[in-house]
C-alpha cells in the first residue's frame, strides 16, 4: 500500500490541487498518447509489463553465476546507470550488509582518492564487473572500466577475464556495444526509448539487485502493480498524480523553491539520491523545477531540523513513513539507570521513532508552518519499492509536464561535457 497523506497540508494549498484536475486529465492523455515532448523516452512506462520471464531468467543465471565465482561484483556507471540499483540494494539489504558476494560502485565519481581506495580492496578479490552506459561514452564509468578491466585481466587472465564482464548498453550503438561484441562479453540492452533516471527497471538495475540477493521478480511485480494503480486520469484515485499536483501548487501557486524528501533510516539515503536525480534532472530546465534537496531525521533534526523550524520559508516538505521495520531493537534496563531512561527499557526503537516522526510533522507543520506530505508505506520490500520508484517515475511525469518541460532530456548536462572535452584535450 502506498498512501499520499496530506493531512498536514494546508486547506488552502489543498483547495488550489482540486482546482488543477482536467489539466491532469489532458496531461495524463498526452503521456498516454504519447504526443508530448520527449514521449519517444516513455517505454519505461510499460517495461515492466512487457518483460518476458525468460529475460528475468537470464538475469538471475548470471547473476547465480557471478555469486558462485566472485567476491565482489564493480558496477560501473553514474547518474541513472547506477542510482537506481544502489537505492534499491541498500533499502532491502541495508548498509551494514553481510553477502558473500558484495556490490560495489565505480565510474560514479573522477576521484583519484575513491578510485585508488578501490583498486586497492579489489587487488586480490575476485572480481565481475557490470559496466553500465546507455551512450558508451561516458568520461567517467569509461575511465574506470579501463582500470577494473586490468584487475580482471589479471584476476582471471586476459582470456578467461570476459566471461566475468556483463555489459549494459544500447543494442547498436556506442564504443561499449562494439567492445562488447569484440572482446565477447555477455550483453544486455537498454531500450531506445527508456533514459538513463527512468532505467531502473530494466537490465541497468536488475542485474546489480539479482547479484545483491534482491528478489528482482517481486520488483517487478511491484513496478507492475504501479503501472495499473497509478493509470487512472482522476486526480482524486491516483495518489502518484496527487503527489505531482501538489509540488505544482507548492512550486507555482505558493511560491516555493525547494522540495524536502524526508527519510527516517540511513539505508533510504541512496533513495533519496536517486529520487534527487529523477526531478532535478527533469525538472530543472528553463529556469523552472523545484530544487529537490533530501534529509534524513533524526540525524539532520540535530544539523539541519532547526532551518526546518524556522529557517527562510522556502520549502515543504515530503516525509517517507514505513509502516513496518524490517528489523527492531529493544532496549534494555540498566540498574544504575545513570541516563535516566529506565522509563523506555522493554519498548522498541520503532516505538521510538514512530514518536519522533508524528512529533516531527506536527512540529514542522503546527509550529513551523510548512506543507507536509506523507507518503505512507506499509512495508519496504521489493515489491513495494518497485511500486514506490513507478510512483515517483509516473509523478514526475506528470509534474514535469504541468510545468511545461520536457521530462525526459537534460541539455544542461551537455554544456559541461562539451567544456570538458575541449579542455581534456588540451592536457
Ligand atoms: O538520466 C540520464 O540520462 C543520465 O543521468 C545518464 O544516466 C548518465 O549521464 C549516464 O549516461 P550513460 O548511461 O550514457 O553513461
Amino acid at each position: 500500500m502506498i498512501r499520499v497523506n496530506l493531512s498536514r497540508v494546508d486547506n488552502s494549498s489543498k483547495n488550489l490541487m482540486k482546482s488543477m484536475k482536467n489539466k491532469v486529465v489532458e496531461i495524463d492523455k498526452m503521456i498516454n498518447e504519447k504526443t508530448g515532448e520527449g514521449s519517444d523516452f516513455l517505454g519505461w512506462l510499460d517495461y515492466a509489463k512487457n518483460l518476458k520471464s525468460s529475460e528475468i531468467k537470464r538475469i538471475n543465471k548470471t547473476a547465480e553465476r557471478i555469486q558462485k565465482n566472485c567476491d565482489v561484483l564493480v558496477v560501473i556507471g553514474i547518474g541513472g546507470s547506477y542510482l537506481g540499483s544502489k537505492a534499491v540494494i541498500d533499502a532491502i539489504n541495508g548498509i551494514v550488509n553481510q553477502s558473500p558476494c558484495k556490490v560495489v560502485y565505480m565510474g560514479q565519481t573522477l576521484s583519484p582518492t575513491y578510485t585508488f581506495q578501490m583498486l586497492e580492496y579489489l587487488k586480490d578479490k575476485k572480481i565481475a564487473i557490470n559496466v553500465i552506459s546507455k551512450s558508451g561514452t561516458t568520461l567517467e564509468p569509461s575511465i574506470a572500466f579501463r582500470l577494473v578491466s586490468e584487475l580482471a585481466k589479471k584476476c582471471w587472465g586476459p582470456k578467461k577475464y570476459a566471461k566475468y564482464v556483463v555489459a549494459t548498453t544500447d543494442a547498436k550503438k556506442g564504443a561499449l556495444h562494439q567492445m562488447a561484441f569484440a572482446e565477447g562479453f555477455e550483453e544486455y540492452v537498454i531500450p531506445d526509448d527508456v533514459g538513463g533516471r527512468y532505467s531502473v527497471f530494466t537490465p541497468v538495475g536488475l542485474i546489480p539487485m539479482a547479484v545483491a540477493g534482491v528478489d528482482i521478480s517481486s520488483f517487478i511485480a511491484g513496478v507492475v502493480e504501479g503501472s495499473n494503480e497509478y493509470s487512472s486520469p482522476v486526480l482524486d484515485e491516483n495518489e502518484a498524480y496527487k503527489y505531482a499536483v501538489l509540488r505544482y501548487v507548492e512550486k507555482v501557486k505558493n511560491k516555493i523553491s525547494v522540495e524536502f524528501l524526508i527519510t527516517y533510516e540511513p539505508h533510504f539515503v541512496a533513495l533519496a539520491e536517486w529520487w534527487k536525480q529523477l526531478f532535478g534532472e527533469s525538472e530543472g530546465k528553463n529556469k523552472k523545477g523545484l530544487l529537490p534537496a533530501s534529509l534524513c531525521f533524526t540525524t539532520d533534526l540535530h544539523s539541519m531540523g532547526q532551518f526546518c523550524q524556522e529557517g527562510t520559508p522556502c520549502f515543504f516538505e515530503t516525509t517517507i513513513a514505513v509502516g513496518k521495520y524490517q528489523n527492531d531493537v529493544t532496549i534494555p534496563k540498566t540498574l544504575v539507570n545513570l541516563d535516566k531512561l529506565n522509563y523506555l527499557a522493554g519498548k522498541s526503537l520503532s516505538q521510538v521513532e514512530d514518536v519522533a516522526i508524528s512529533s516531527t510533522l506536527d512540529a514542522h507543520f503546527v509550529d513551523g508552518k510548512h506543507d507536509n506530505a506523507l507518503i505512507e508505506i506499509s512495508e519496504m520490500n521489493p515489491f513495494t519499492l518497485g511500486k514506490l520508484m513507478f510512483f515517483f517515475c509516473k509523478a514526475c511525469a506528470m509534474s514535469a509536464y504541468l510545468l511545461e518541460i520536457n521530462p525526459f532530456n537534460q541539455p544542461g548536462v551537455e554544456i559541461y561535457k562539451a567544456r570538458m572535452k575541449d579542455l581534456l584535450k588540451k592536457l
